[in-house]
């Protein structure tokens, strides 16, 4: 059995308020029958994770944090707990997103204790992995994703957890790898899960791509075997945008 797809919307530093009617629109587009066929998160800014609870709750889309610390409280000015955020609605969060590995010098071991914060917590964890530009074109594209997922996941085994892998050059660019490329790493991560964690265990997390994902492209990538669907910036801001990828689903 292949794990049930996921598209997850990452609205990285964008959001006010006012955008809190996408969310509103896109439970309007997503019918039952696209349901059944596709979980749909939304980690929106986490000042409007209040306001989109009721809301994302009526329309049956799941919300998530976009970071969280490896404490659940203490002395850190600005940060948030993995428990904050479950306080506030969400029920995922993104952790290791290339912006912050190479934006906030995050460690492939700090990603792994946000990680494992989060589970305790009970949030699901979408830890992100991927290659630079320059790893891709030194032939290191494979070497490099597996060490960040035996580093940056969780020790313990768990079919909870979600890997997104988000080829850091095809993040924003509208630059995607080609469909053998996706292939080929999703293959091998799905392989280096097993290795880790079992196949019972590896076979049911779920596998996602991000970088670039489209309403053009959605169809092709999301159908690729160990794709279990997608993380999307910057056409996850508009709920037409957003349920056009999902539709791929139908
Ligand atoms: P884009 O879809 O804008 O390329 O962003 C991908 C991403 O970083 C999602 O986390």
């Amino acid at each position: 059995m292949t794990p049930h797809p996921l598209i997850a919307g990452n609205w990285k530093m964008n959001g006010l308020r006012a955008s809190l009617a996408e969310i509103a629109q896109l439970g309007a587009l997503y019918q039952p029958s696209l349901q059944q066929k596709t979980e749909l998160l939304i980690c929106p800014p986490a000042t409007l994770l209040i306001g989109a609870q009721e809301i994302a709750a009526r329309a049956k889309i799941a919300l998530g944090g976009q970071n969280c610390h490896f404490l659940e409280y203490g002395p850190h000015t600005g940060d948030l707990s993995a428990l904050m955020l479950k306080d506030a609605g969400a029920s995922y969060v993104i952790v290791g997103h290339s912006e912050r590995r190479h934006g906030h010098q995050e460690t492939d071991a700090v990603v792994q204790a946000k990680a494992e914060a989060a589970l305790k917590a009970g949030v699901t964890p979408i830890i992100c992995v991927g290659e630079t530009g320059a790893q891709r074109q030194a032939g290191v594209a494979l070497a490099v994703v597996e060490e960040q997922i035996k580093a940056s996941l969780p020790a313990e085994e768990s079919s909870t957890i979600v890997v997104a892998y988000e080829p850091v050059w095809a993040i924003g660019t509208g630059v995607t790898p080609t469909l053998e490329e996706i292939a080929e790493l999703h293959a091998f991560a799905r392989d280096t899960l097993n290795r880790l964690f079992g196949s019972v265990v590896g076979d049911n997390i779920r596998l996602l791509y991000g970088g670039s994902v489209s309403p053009a492209n959605a169809k092709d990538i999301l159908m690729l075997k160990n794709v279990n669907g997608a993380l999307v910036g910057g056409a996850s801001l508009k709920a037409e945008d957003f349920i056009a990828i999902a539709r791929a689903y139908l």
